[in-house]
């Protein structure tokens, strides 16, 4: 295989950017994501990767409550925020509030839309593990155009 090649083309698949959040008990934390999919209509699934040596994994066991938001493209900044670990203080990321959803994941405010989930598995190959999440509540804020990795100059893949 032609490395070069491979690189660029997973560089130029399409991806959308999220901000997840997840609650362990009375801890929270949040980070940003691209990969992103739907795997299922009935029961609802999606599927993401997350880093297997983060501090978000540790929180992706069966029965976790999370949220997975999207942003409208000037909200740029908001998804940069949560590259690096925020400081949650009562109910606010750094900035960002949130509250809690139905199933107790932190629910940010002024995004887009937003889908709350339950991990149902966590697939344990190569260096991001597949989580696989039912969504059991979602809700669309308001009206705008998504961001995605496109829009941004970032880069993550290949
Ligand atoms: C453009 C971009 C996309 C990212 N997408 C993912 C992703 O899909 N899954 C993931 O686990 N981390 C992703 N990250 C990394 C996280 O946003 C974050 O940096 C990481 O979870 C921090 O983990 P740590 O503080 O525990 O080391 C991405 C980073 C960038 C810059």
């Amino acid at each position: 295989m032609d490395l070069e090649a491979k690189k660029s083309a997973l560089r130029s698949m399409p991806h959308g950017i999220y901000v997840v959040t997840l609650r362990r008990g009375e801890e929270r934390c949040a980070f940003t994501a691209t990969w992103v999919t739907q795997t299922s209509f009935e029961p609802p699934l999606l599927a993401m990767a997350v880093r297997s040596d983060s501090y978000a994994r540790s929180f992706c066991q069966p029965g976790t409550a999370l949220a997975l938001h999207w942003l409208d493209k000037q909200q740029k900044s908001f998804a940069q925020t949560f590259f690096k670990p925020p400081t949650v203080e009562g109910q606010s990321f750094g900035p960002y509030s949130f509250q809690d959803g139905v199933h107790g994941a932190p629910i940010l405010d002024g995004v887009l839309a937003h889908v709350e989930g339950i991990v149902r598995t966590v697939v344990e190959v190569g260096d991001h593990h597949p989580v696989l999440f039912e969504v059991v509540d979602a809700k669309i804020h308001r009206l705008g155009d998504a961001l995605v990795l496109a829009d941004t100059g970032w880069k993550y893949g290949g």
